[in-house]
């Protein structure tokens, strides 16, 4: 048996009809880009999350830079996140003209440790950007409180994050603003590249509807200084057909969750740490060993393929060694990226082959 770490081959052979329509029906419209496939996913994946506004994109990392822009977020402006995130998280901001700042995580959830964040506020910091990793939020109570004595704002980044919640809030309604990736990976992906910027002000969502497009609100006239940041009907169609099925996705992703805790509680792993403030959405399974790269090569052995989300933090990769930071910084952080890996884990993976991956491990372990 091989278990990748992740395929939608599946997912497309189950639905291929109803994909392959998804497409033909924008192709057959005429409207290809800023149609009403697009509006229609805004209408629906707003009201699903429970914003008032939404903002389609071209991909999640563009919705970061620019609803930092929507913010008023630039040049010499520090932002607050850590360092255990996606490079995109950390690129957006070094994108706006912005300092990236890190905190570190909490050494059991992964998260950003709101406990940290009051130390790293500077008078030029402007806004904190909590990034729900893994599939579970933030502990955002606190950091309300730290943002609001600031006087910051909060930007979302909801990229793993979708359907998760925080004391019966959807992630990415809580912030000022807030974005996610629709790349195929994610809990809610598509069949190539999109994202999403949700908010509840009406001024935020004509200003990123500018900055998605050029900076303008009628074609050909710039009221301001944009960029081209469109979400395409072919993905929306696609997000579309997909997105009533969200829960689903979820419950089955908690589903396997509840198979690898059953399987695996009696081993030496230290399995994924669920807070009780929300409800995980499991978009990664992160178990963490101190033998964690022997793990990994034995289990590809056995043609199972883990990964590692992430394997440098950002502040000791080259391309970020001008942010001044060290080795040593964030030891939390640099303590996980050594000794955690990722199990397979998306909603087509059957029980049979999730038992498979417990049976190989409980036999790497007790080697
Ligand atoms: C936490 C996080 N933020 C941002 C992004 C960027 O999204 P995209 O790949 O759609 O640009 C990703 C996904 O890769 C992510 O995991």
């Amino acid at each position: 048996m091989e278990v990748k770490v992740w395929s939608y081959l599946k997912e497309y052979e189950t639905n291929k009809e109803e994909i392959i329509k998804a497409i033909t029906d924008v192709l057959e419209s005429g409207v290809l880009i800023l149609g009403e496939k697009g509006r229609e996913l805004e209408r629906q994946y707003s009201k699903y999350i429970g914003t008032k506004y939404a903002v389609g994109c071209d991909n999640g990392t563009n919705a970061i830079v620019l609803a930092l822009r929507a913010l008023g977020v630039g040049e010499g402006d520090e932002v607050i996140t850590v360092s255990n995130t996606a490079i995109p998280t950390v690129s957006a901001i070094v994108t706006t003209g912005a300092i990236p700042v890190f905190v570190d995580i909490n050494p059991r959830t992964y998260l950003m440790d709101v406990t940290k964040l009051e130390a790293a506020i500077t008078p030029k910091t402007k806004c904190i950007v909590p990034v729900h990793i893994f599939g579970q939020c933030v502990d955002m109570d606190p950091l309300f409180e730290v943002a609001k004595k600031h006087n910051l704002f909060v930007l979302e980044d909801v990229a793993q994050a979708q359907g998760a919640e925080y004391k019966g809030k959807k992630a990415g309604s809580m912030g000022n603003i807030s974005t996610t990736s629709f790349y195929p990976t994610k809990i809610l992906g598509t069949y190539g590249d999109g994202g999403m910027v949700n908010m509840n002000s009406k001024e935020l969502h004509d200003k990123m509807k500018r900055l998605r497009f050029y900076g303008a609100e009628t074609t050909y006239y710039a009221q301001e200084q944009g960029y081209n940041s469109r979400l395409d009907e072919i993905h929306a169609s696609i997000l579309l057909t997909k997105l009533p099925h969200i829960e689903e996705y979820i419950n089955r992703r908690r589903e396997i969750a509840a198979i690898y805790d059953r399987e695996l509680a009696d081993t030496s792993l230290i399995l994924p740490f669920v807070e009780d403030y929300g409800k995980h959405a499991y978009y990664l399974y992160v178990i963490r060993h101190q033998k964690r790269d022997e793990i990994i090569t034995k289990l590809k052995e056995n043609n199972i393929f883990a990964n590692i989300s992430y394997p440098w933090p950002i502040h000791t990769m080259t391309g970020y060694q001008y942010l001044g930071y060290k080795e040593g910084d964030f030891p939390e952080t640099e303590a996980a990226a050594k000794e955690i890996l990722s199990l397979p884990m998306y909603p087509t993976l059957s029980n049979e082959e999730v038992m498979y991956v417990c049976e190989v491990i409980h036999k790497i372990l007790n080697e």
